[in-house]
């Protein structure tokens, strides 16, 4: 830390804050200055000039970082042995090592912090999550370059609104430096991208889909790192991009925040949803280990443009996150046409929404695609899949996964009923943008332990529940 160096008015002050015989100075005085610090320098980076899929020639390297694997997964095991050995009654248990400083905790023990990745774990976690402040970083100053001033304000989106998502990328910039020094010169670098929104509302639905994939991409793996020290430092900006997540949200009119937990999943649930943005990196860009899922079409997700946002068929731009398309709705049917409390769906701080985007009970058509097919930075990643034959919808929110039958199989075509469920009670657990996987199995999982469930993923996908 950098002190600061008062050049005037010292004395003043000290007067004034000690002694009750001078008046209070309720004037602040403007003359004091301090030295500035020494500011850290960001990671160069650039304005992503170009935007579309790949097209280069054939990649020499192809699928995922790996080497020797021991097993097709991990076996479940009962709770460790310490598991219920703290007796949890309010008591102290062992002498405190200092005054006001209860017995216990990672990394309280006095050795300095070196915020360093401490295994293959935590190098492929950050490096995931780097990929993914860099996309952001680009993503967010390719829509604020590629539609109008007048597209923002028919989409409801005043300047003030542009600058705060000028501002959230400048953010990116800091994210993606942070993470950058804690991995070292091998950190993966800024790619290009390609983005399937055409319009503002789709973008603005692109952005939220996105951030929610980052956000619970890194709470799934946040308390599994070693290197805690890394870890603070890393949700010191998920908590960050929580907040875009929650603006993109009413920048689209929606609820802000329609659940009382939020979600995290697996690394690999994130890579297969960032990756297919991501059109080609530079030539000796890091690898990452994680796994790309088959694709999970959702034929009626729900469109938060509309009205009535249910009831649709195929209004998806057919990306991996199922982000909405504006084409097909008519005149009339657009929320953001409406005035009506319960109706309009313009930017605000929150908005009621009589018709429910989803609900318990809803019959929802899935389609998924087969394994094999590239994908990724250069097409240089293959989609797959170690799971049998699909059998269930997987309903990831909150807390929970939860499980419903597919019903007609037929292919890769199928039907399910979205649960009603609750996480605790008065908080049904499918809400917000929620994640919808097929799976072989019913597996039961929990937050912690929800990577369980990847060897039995078929396809993955976002569901826009509320
Ligand atoms: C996950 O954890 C829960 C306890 O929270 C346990 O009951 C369940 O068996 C675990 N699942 C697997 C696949 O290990
Ligand atoms: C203190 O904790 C760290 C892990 O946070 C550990 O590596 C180190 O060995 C511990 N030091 C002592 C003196 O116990
Ligand atoms: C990138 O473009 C945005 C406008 O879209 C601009 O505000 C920003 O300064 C540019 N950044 C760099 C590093 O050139
Ligand atoms: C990649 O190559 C560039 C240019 O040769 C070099 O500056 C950079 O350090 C390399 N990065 C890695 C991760 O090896
Ligand atoms: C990916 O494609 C780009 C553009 O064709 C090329 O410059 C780059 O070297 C390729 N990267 C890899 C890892 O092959
Ligand atoms: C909204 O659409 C659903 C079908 O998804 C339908 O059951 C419901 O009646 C519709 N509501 C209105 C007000 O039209
Ligand atoms: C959805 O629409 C696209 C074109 O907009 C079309 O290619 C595709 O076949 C449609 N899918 C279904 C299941 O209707
Ligand atoms: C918003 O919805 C809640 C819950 O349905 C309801 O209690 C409240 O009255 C609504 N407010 C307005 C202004 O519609
Ligand atoms: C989601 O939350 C909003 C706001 O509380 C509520 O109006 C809506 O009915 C909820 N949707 C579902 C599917 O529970
Ligand atoms: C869902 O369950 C709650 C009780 O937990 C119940 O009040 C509600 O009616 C149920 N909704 C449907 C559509 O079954
Ligand atoms: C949802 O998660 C909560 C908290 O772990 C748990 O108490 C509850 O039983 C779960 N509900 C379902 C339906 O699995």
């Amino acid at each position: 830390m950098v002190g600061f160096k008062i050049s005037a008015g010292a004395a003043l002050l000290s007067l004034a804050t000690r002694s009750a015989a001078v008046p209070v100075v309720s004037e602040p005085a403007t003359t004091f200055t301090s030295q500035p610090a020494v500011t850290p320098e960001v990671r160069p980076h650039t304005n992503v000039t170009s935007h579309g899929p790949y097209t280069g020639p054939s990649p020499t390297t192809t699928g995922a970082l790996t080497t020797d694997v021991l097993a097709p997964s991990i076996p479940a095991l009962p709770p460790g042995p310490d598991a219920y050995k703290y007796p949890s009654d309010g008591k102290l248990h062992a002498p405190m090592p200092a005054p006001y400083t209860p017995a216990g905790g990672l990394g309280t023990n006095g050795s300095a912090p070196v915020y360093r990745v401490l295994s293959d774990f935590d190098y492929e976690s950050i490096a995931l999550a780097l990929y993914q402040e860099w996309i952001e970083l680009d993503l967010f100053h390719w829509g604020l370059a590629t539609f109008s001033e007048e597209d923002f304000e028919k989409a409801g989106l005043t300047a003030e609104d542009r600058f705060l998502i000028q501002y959230m990328a400048e953010q990116e910039v800091g994210h993606a430096t942070l993470l950058s020094n804690m991995l070292g010169p091998s950190a993966p670098m800024q790619c290009t991208y390609n983005y399937p929104a055409r319009n503002v509302r789709e973008f603005v639905d692109f952005c939220m889909k996105l951030t929610r994939w980052g956000e619970a991409g890194v709470y799934g793996f946040l308390p599994h790192l070693n290197a805690r020290d890394v870890a603070q430092m890393l949700l010191q900006s998920i908590t960050t991009e929580a907040r875009q997540q929650v603006i993109f949200r009413q920048f689209e009119g929606l609820f802000p925040m329609p659940v009382w937990f939020q979600v995290g999943i697996p690394q690999s649930w994130a890579w297969t949803l960032l990756a297919p943005y991501i059109s080609s990196c530079p030539a000796n860009q890091t690898r990452l280990v994680w796994q790309n899922y088959p694709a999970l079409h959702v034929l009626n997700q729900p469109n938060p443009a509309r009205i009535n946002g249910s009831n649709v068929w195929n209004e998806t731009l057919g990306d991996y996150a199922n982000t909405l398309s504006t084409e097909a709705i008519a005149e009339g049917e657009s929320c953001l046409e409406s005035d009506e409390v319960g109706v309009n769906c313009q930017p605000a701080i929150t908005r009621n929404r009589s018709e429910p985007l989803s609900y318990p009970g809803r019959q929802v058509f899935l389609e998924w695609e087969t394994p094999g097919k590239p994908i990724g930075p250069n097409n240089s990643y293959v989609t797959d899949t170690k799971a049998g034959a699909p059998a269930f919808a997987a309903w990831v929110s909150q807390l929970n996964v939860t499980y419903s039958p597919l019903q007609e199989i037929q292919g890769n075509k199928a039907w399910t009923i979205q649960p009603n469920m609750s996480t605790f009670e008065g908080d049904p657990a499918i809400n917000g943008t929620i994640f919808l996987l097929v799976t072989d199995t019913d597996l039961y999982v929990t937050p912690h332990n929800i990577t369980q469930l990847n060897p039995h993923v078929v396809a993955l996908t976002l569901y826009q529940a509320g």
